[in-house]
């Protein structure tokens, strides 16, 4: 039977032909080997141009959801799915210094897993194969209910491995070479990195501490971006958050666009001591990012991925003929890591101490009158007037910091400094060595 009598293509557009075809995929009105319609029938059928229906299998094929054999037309596939390195800008800290540059939670404060392990280990039944694989019920269950329970709407939920390889597998999945991705100025460079390495085009947003600014990504978004990613807390490097009001203003702005891929990346999830403001929901397609890495330690690598329908539908096909899925001994781990109170109150004690060292070095940089940022998470951002001077003026005080430039686009200079494992004792010379080195006393000038 021919699926145009089985299921009814629509659209006038070719970005509606290839979602109508897209949907009933996803929805298995369109099985696997399907024909789709003749070119010229779907077009006469829909009122539309031969081209217009062209464009759309076209996309459908870049995409991987359909194939075309020639004479045999164009079929939905058997199994339908869906460079430049800025962290070597960063060069090892000599020996000696004290290395405050790495923007890594502390290793001493991570939970031990241990005791999950063994129980683990005591609990895992019989080995289980390919077919049995995915997302474990409980994972969904229980993912879901954390971050309904912060606002985050979860419609669909899938699991990548980490917040990184969730922004890859969504960019993958939405755009395309050389498309243009809004992302935050200062923002984390192995973001960075992975536009570059997409092929993808960021533009900056500026931001200040309650995220990005409202200005700033309506320009982004009139420039052409095509996706959005915005950190909800723990922004990397500045430390902002989403406030509850620039939330509210970016959702005004952002509503009902259908055009554009938001993503946002909480990945300090429970390390952040601010509530979450997200964003989910305000765009058509949109995803919602939660790591694990902050809390539990980057060796994890899981994050839950919620969005809408066709976002997640897509990652997840994508990674059902690829990877596969997360490993169930993973996700059991951290559902035994969530459900642990005393893990809970240890991640506690983490994000109080982080906090404790941040508030203190903003404190001791004010009272040196040099203004400093870190409303959340690991590091302290400094602006400062020239980079290059005061990385090396501290590096011969004895301190490696991370420069600015790994994490700009057009933004003004700034250090990003990493607390997480400073020592009270460390901080008024820290402290002293970063206010000199920030504003270095003028030499005496030969001209008065
Ligand atoms: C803003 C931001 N997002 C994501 C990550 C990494 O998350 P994951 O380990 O889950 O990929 C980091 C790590 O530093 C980060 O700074």
């Amino acid at each position: 039977m021919f699926v145009s009598v089985r299921y009814q293509v629509t659209g006038a557009t070719a970005a509606d032909i290839s979602a109508s075809i897209e949907s009933g995929i996803r929805d298995a009105a369109l099985a696997p080997g399907d024909p789709l319609p003749p070119v010229r029938t779907l077009a006469a059928d829909l009122a539309v141009s031969p081209a217009t229906v062209s464009r759309a299998y076209a996309e459908l094929r870049r995409r991987g959801l359909v194939v075309t054999a020639g004479r045999h037309g164009t079929r939905v596939r058997p199994r339908p799915p869906v460079a430049a390195r800025r962290a070597a800008l960063r060069p090892p800290p000599a020996p000696g210094l004290r290395d405050l540059s790495r923007g890594e939670p502390d290793q001493r404060l991570l939970p031990p897993l241990r005791r999950h392990l063994a129980a683990l280990a005591d609990t895992v039944g019989d080995p289980v194969g390919y077919p049995d694989l995915g997302v474990l019920p409980e994972m969904t269950e229980v993912a879901g209910a954390r971050l309904t329970a912060d606002g985050v709407p979860a419609p669909g939920l899938t699991l990548t491995g980490g917040a990184l390889d969730g922004i890859e597998r969504l960019l993958g999945a939405h755009l395309r070479h050389g498309d243009a991705v809004a992302v935050e100025d200062p923002g984390w460079t192995g973001l960075l990195d992975l536009l570059a390495a997409l092929g993808l085009r960021p533009i900056g947003m500026p931001i200040d501490d309650d995220g990005p600014i409202v200005a700033g990504v309506a320009a982004a978004l009139a420039a052409g971006a095509r996706a959005l990613i915005v950190t909800s807390r723990a922004q990397n490097p500045t430390g902002a958050a989403v406030s509850a009001d620039r939330a509210s203003a970016l959702r005004t702005l952002l509503a009902g666009r259908a055009d554009l891929l938001l993503i946002e990346d909480d990945h300090a999830a429970e390390l952040a001591r601010v509530p979450l403001h997200p964003l989910a929901g305000a765009t058509t397609h949109w995803a919602f990012l939660r790591s694990v890495s902050k809390p539990f330690g980057p060796d994890l690598r899981l994050a839950v991925l919620a969005g809408d329908e066709t976002t997640v539908a897509r990652v997840a096909g994508r990674s059902r003929v690829g990877t596969g899925w997360v490993s169930t001994v993973l996700q059991r781990l951290v559902l035994s890591l969530w459900k642990d109170p005393e893990v809970t109150a240890l991640v506690d004690r983490a994000a109080e101490s982080y906090e404790r060292r941040r508030h203190a070095l903003i404190a001791a940089l004010a009272d040196r009158g040099l203004p400093a940022h870190g409303r959340t998470g690991i590091n302290v951002w400094v602006p400062v007037d020239d980079e290059t001077s005061a990385l090396t003026a501290l590096r011969d005080a004895g301190w490696a910091v991370a420069p600015g430039a790994l994490y700009r686009i057009a933004g003004p200079p700034g250090l990003r400094i990493t607390v997480s494992d400073l020592n009270e004792e460390e901080l008024p010379a820290l402290a002293d060595a970063v206010a000199r080195a920030a504003r270095p006393t003028p030499s005496p000038s030969f001209t008065a």
